[in-house]
């Protein structure tokens, strides 16, 4: 029996990393608002203070830009302590923001949020952060599936939220590690090396920065020349979720035609999601659009279908029994990569540790489809992880130990939804 979570504890994280109506992720290693870690964080906010969780969601939109996309990073404030900072991304927007955006689990936020909202002003606050959220679909759409094949691109490692994750080793190993920048890295100085990307990664981390940059962020012009565009199984599953949240909230703001368009894209998105099903290894795997071939790997990005009820009944039985395996193999689970791949490190940066969000996700997921003996499993075992070290950034799945950041934002903020 492990002991239960510190709910008062978890708060004062959120409260700690507060800096004024948005949170940062924790304190030195990202000192900036994040695009998915605030959407978690709204829901968390939500549990216990409505008004912050509308703040959270508001703040990060204050760095949308005018073609609809939500950056990954919004800098509202200076801070010397990571790097790249605004300089480095060269855009042109106040608050200074990143170029390019992360999984888009906004709308999802914001029907979370509305939905448990009790002050009557709420439907007020929800209606502009609909049409936000509306004009970010239309951005993944447009900017990264210029050619509407239903599955949306990530022209950056960085923008699948899981940076290091080895779904990306064979397309970044054709991007040349020669970046024009000066390469400062500031993420070692906080955390280990050992869990933290490589050098050589680093160096072609920032090389995309340098190329979008010097295409001034134009889309147009980073579709045609990315030496790195993929089809990622988590971006595509998460946009599906959002979209039929988005669907919902449409019928409360929105006008035919938005309902239309929308349904559209997510009967669109749905039969090409089907396609990236691997039946031999029972994982949905990203495609890497320049060679056209799927990537032959097995992460936990790949039950995320599961999230968007995109898989079959049987699929899913599939996934539930591969999750458990996985689990068989560590003590705990979600991993990030599979553990009877070669690939797998415990404690190496979404390449083994387990992160509480993505567990929240597959969780719902299993239990959407009625299974609820692996959603259960999954949630007791992110209880038990949190309850034993604390709200670190991700854990070893194989001694649970706590890695990365400490007091982490979204990892408190998973703690509040799995007490409710
Ligand atoms: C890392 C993670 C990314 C997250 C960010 C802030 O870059 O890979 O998903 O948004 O940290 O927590």
């Amino acid at each position: 029996m492990t002991s239960p979570i510190d709910i008062q504890a978890a708060r004062d994280v959120l409260l700690a990393n507060d800096r004024g109506g948005y949170t940062v992720p924790t304190s030195r290693l990202y000192p900036f608002q994040w695009n998915w870690d605030s959407a978690f964080v709204a829901m968390g906010w939500a549990t216990f203070d409505e008004e912050r969780a509308w703040r959270e969601l508001e703040r990060l939109i204050e760095g949308q830009w005018d073609d609809g996309m939500v950056p990954h990073i919004v800098f509202h404030a200076p801070s010397d302590d990571y790097f790249p900072g605004p300089d480095v991304w060269g855009t042109h927007h106040e608050p200074p923001t990143s170029g390019i955006s992360q999984p888009p689990v906004f709308a999802i936020a914001l029907r979370v949020v509305l939905e448990g909202a009790t002050d009557p002003g709420a439907a007020a606050r929800a209606r502009p952060l609909y049409q936000a959220a509306l004009a970010s679909h239309r951005w993944w759409a447009n900017a990264r599936d210029p050619e509407g094949t239903g599955l949306v691109a990530i022209l950056h490692p960085w923008e699948s939220g899981m940076d290091n994750s080895p779904a990306w080793d064979e397309a970044f190993a054709r991007v040349p590690p020669e970046p024009t920048t000066e390469i400062r890295r500031r993420d070692t100085a906080h955390v280990g090396a050992a869990m933290r990307p490589h050098d050589d990664d680093y160096r072609r981390f920032i090389y995309l920065v340098d190329l979008y940059s010097a295409l001034g962020w134009d889309p147009a012009a980073m579709w045609e020349k990315a030496p790195f565009k993929v089809a990622d199984v988590a971006i595509n599953a998460i946009l599906q979720r959002a979209e039929q949240d988005l669907l919902h909230l449409a019928g409360l703001f929105g006008s035919d035609a938005d309902r239309q368009e929308i349904a559209a894209r997510i009967a669109k998105r749905a039969g090409a999601l089907a396609g990236l099903w691997n039946a031999e290894r029972a994982v949905f795997q990203p495609r890497d659009l320049i060679t056209g071939a799927l990537v032959d790997v097995a992460t936990s990005a790949g039950f995320l279908p599961l999230y968007a009820g995109v898989p079959s009944l049987e699929q899913a039985q599939r996934m539930a029994a591969e999750i458990k395996r996985w689990r068989g193999k560590v003590a705990h689970g979600v991993p990030s990569t599979s553990p009877f791949d070669p690939r797998f490190e415990p404690k190496r940066y979404w390449r083994g540790p387990v992160w509480g969000v993505v567990n929240s996700m597959i969780a719902e997921g299993l239990a959407a489809y009625g299974l609820s003996d692996g959603a259960d499993a999954i949630r007791s075992d992110t209880r038990a992880l949190i309850a034993a070290q604390g709200f670190a950034e991700y854990f070893d799945p194989t001694t649970g130990e706590g890695l990365g950041g400490g007091s982490f934002s979204w990892t408190a903020a998973i703690a509040l939804l799995l007490s409710r």
